[in-house]
């Protein structure tokens, strides 16, 4: 199913993963200590730094936002997402809420344009695409990362495998969320006209207690009725797979993160 047909009429923040419910903003962030210091290389590999003006897009809680002004020391940083309100503004950090797929969504010319768990939730990815390559500067990079479902027909049957597998359905019913064209990036971006494209996949281990571990766990509990909705699990399953996640049982691969880039001609 492609962008043309996806039949979801919830949205990113409304049916799910409202920014209101209380712990929204912790959830958010168990995601960002997982993955942050693999984005933090990726982007000092290509070179961000000093003199740079950097665009983050879906920026949530602004951790890799921040981390460019202070570790890599770029010149500035706009975030911009739907919901501003875990973000705070500070020299060189300025805000903008808005909603990316909105018609006339035009913030300036960036050197680096960002978005990692953003473009899987939004059915018109391939559009957004197209709109963020146009925001890179000549020379610029846009770095796109988004999860991609390392279950398949042959992983052992857990738990945890039985509530990936219902989150992912779930969210696409609801939302519209789509992880099955992530692989595809490297073609999207060398579509988009961008060039030196490249791409790497990273999966954190799933260990009790750790990010990531505790990330699924609250993901599930927010994506709980659409779960259950699936008919692939009810309640009791998604209580079991919390369990597992936080037991020694555990044994399991959590969804990777592809990151994909390319230069702007
Ligand atoms: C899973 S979170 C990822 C946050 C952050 N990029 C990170 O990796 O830590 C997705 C973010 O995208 C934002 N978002 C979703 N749909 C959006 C839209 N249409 N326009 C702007 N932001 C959006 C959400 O509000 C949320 O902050």
């Amino acid at each position: 199913m492609g962008e043309l047909d996806a039949d979801a009429d919830g949205r990113y923040g409304e049916a799910v993963f409202r920014p209101e419910q209380a712990g929204e903003g912790e959830r958010i962030d168990f995601g960002a200590l997982a993955y942050d210091d693999i984005t933090m290389a990726r982007l000092r590999a290509l070179g961000v730094g000093p003199g740079w003006h950097c665009l983050g897009v879906g920026a949530g809680t602004g951790t890799v936002s921040r981390r460019l002004l202070e570790e890599l020391g770029v010149a500035s940083v706009l975030a911009v997402d739907r919901d501003v309100r875990f973000l705070t503004r500070r020299p060189g950090l300025d805000l903008v809420e808005a909603d990316i797929t909105a018609p006339g969504f035009a913030p300036g010319r960036f050197r680096l344009v960002h978005a990692r768990f953003v473009l899987m939730h939004l059915p018109a990815y391939r559009r957004l695409i197209a709109t963020l390559a146009e925001l890179v500067e000549p020379g610029g990079v846009l770095v796109l990362s988004d999860a991609v479902d390392l279950t398949g027909d042959r992983t052992p049957g857990t738990p945890y495998r039985a509530a990936m597998r219902a989150m992912w359905q779930g969210l696409r019913a609801t939302i519209g969320t789509d992880v099955t064209w992530v692989p595809s990036y490297p073609q999207l971006l060398r579509a988009a006209g961008l060039r030196r494209v490249g791409a790497e996949l990273h999966v954190p281990p799933l260990l009790p207690g750790s990010p990531i571990s505790r990330f699924w766990a609250d993901t599930w509990e927010r994506s709980r009725a659409a779960m259950v909705a699936t008919g692939l699990v009810d309640d009791a399953a998604v209580d079991e797979a919390v369990r597992y996640l936080d037991s020694d049982e555990c044994a399991a691969l959590s969804a990777g993160m592809l990151t994909a880039w390319g230069q702007r001609p």
